[in-house]
């Protein structure tokens, strides 16, 4: 509690509006200092007096933050928590709660992006254009993939996976789909998509798109022998969590011209990106923007903010993740 008598929020970093005010009125507010590094160590010195925490991606909240004696709830600002021990959480009490749903379109319309952008060349078009060298039109100038048609195969078949699978429709791709919990029959005749296996997905489809969590489960679910599954013209796309490939395998298979490119929003150990990444013309990098569009990350950031304050006024919030914490 602080000299105002509200409870202490630790801020790890800014979020946009209506969060701030939504916390300020529940809270007092303190904000994690910028040039801290982000380790557990000093994330635990500064969360020490904080009923809460209001955490991003890449904060990293576990056993040693979540000791902190006081601490009743962590708000993560995304869909994803691998980022929080959630066990550990709930064994100190610690309720964690996400912002799931209102980025689900914003994520699907990126992940579309990117399997347009790569297939059809977008990036390397651009630099070719700006550096002079579109010289006039040629027959056999920046070929792509036709996207019109083909097989997409969707890893993950949550709430992002099915709007992928919505937007194929539109370009009357066949879709394949692998889960381990299926969809009902009427999703799958609703999405016109049809379950298989991983190996088959792999076999089949022209592009590839994952749109799992990040569990000890699909830690590197694509590596080198599912790369040797794919069409040498096949494309992958990742807008779920990096260390969902090994991306030591995909430089490789990427060089082997084993897959023909990739779409990557993230990455094995961000914010760094595998140097062999870099100078491939057939892949295009993007820095963990799936869900960047302005009116969702101000929803996140204002749902984020309310979990909290209904969190530290002593209620339960929306979002909670581990409910048993809250009896
Ligand atoms: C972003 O990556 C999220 O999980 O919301």
């Amino acid at each position: 509690m602080s000299t105002q008598g509200k409870p202490r929020v630790l801020l790890m970093h800014p979020i946009l509006d209506p969060g701030p005010a939504i916390l300020a009125e529940a809270a007092e507010v303190v904000p994690y200092p910028p040039d801290r590094p982000l380790d557990e160590a000093s994330i635990r010195s500064h969360a020490e007096g904080c009923t809460g925490i209001v955490s991003q991606v890449m904060d990293p909240i576990r056993e040693t933050v979540l000791s902190t004696p006081g601490l009743k709830v962590v708000s993560n600002v995304a869909v994803g928590f691998d980022n929080i021990d959630v066990a550990a959480a709930t064994a100190h009490k610690v309720m964690v709660t996400n912002t799931p749903g209102v980025l689900d379109d914003t994520t699907a319309d990126f992940a579309f992006t990117l399997l347009m952008a790569t297939a059809r060349r977008v990036v390397e078009a651009d630099y070719f254009t700006r550096q002079g060298q579109f010289r006039g039109w040629a027959i056999d100038m920046m070929l792509g993939t036709d996207i019109y048609g083909a097989t997409l195969g969707i890893i993950g078949i949550g709430r992002i996976g099915r709007g992928v699978a919505h937007r194929a429709k539109g370009f009357n791709m066949r879709v394949l789909y692998y889960d381990p919990n299926p969809l009902t029959r009427e999703a799958e005749q609703q999405l016109g998509s049809e379950r298989v296996d991983l190996a088959r997905l792999l076999v089949e489809s022209d592009f590839v798109s994952v749109h799992v969590p990040l569990t000890e489960q699909t830690h590197h679910l694509l590596s080198t022998q599912q790369f040797g599954q794919m069409k040498h013209s096949a494309i992958l796309i990742n807008t779920s969590r990096g260390p969902v490939i090994d991306e030591a395998a995909l430089v490789e298979a990427l060089n082997a011209r084993k897959i023909a490119g990739a779409g990557l929003d993230v990455y094995e150990r961000e914010p760094a990106v595998h140097p062999g990444l870099i100078p491939l013309a057939n892949v295009i990098l993007a820095p963990h923007i799936a869900s960047a569009s302005v009116r969702t990350r101000s929803e996140m950031s204002a749902m984020a903010a309310r979990n909290m304050a209904t969190a530290v006024r002593g209620g339960r919030p929306p979002n909670l993740l581990n409910p048993e914490v809250k009896r």
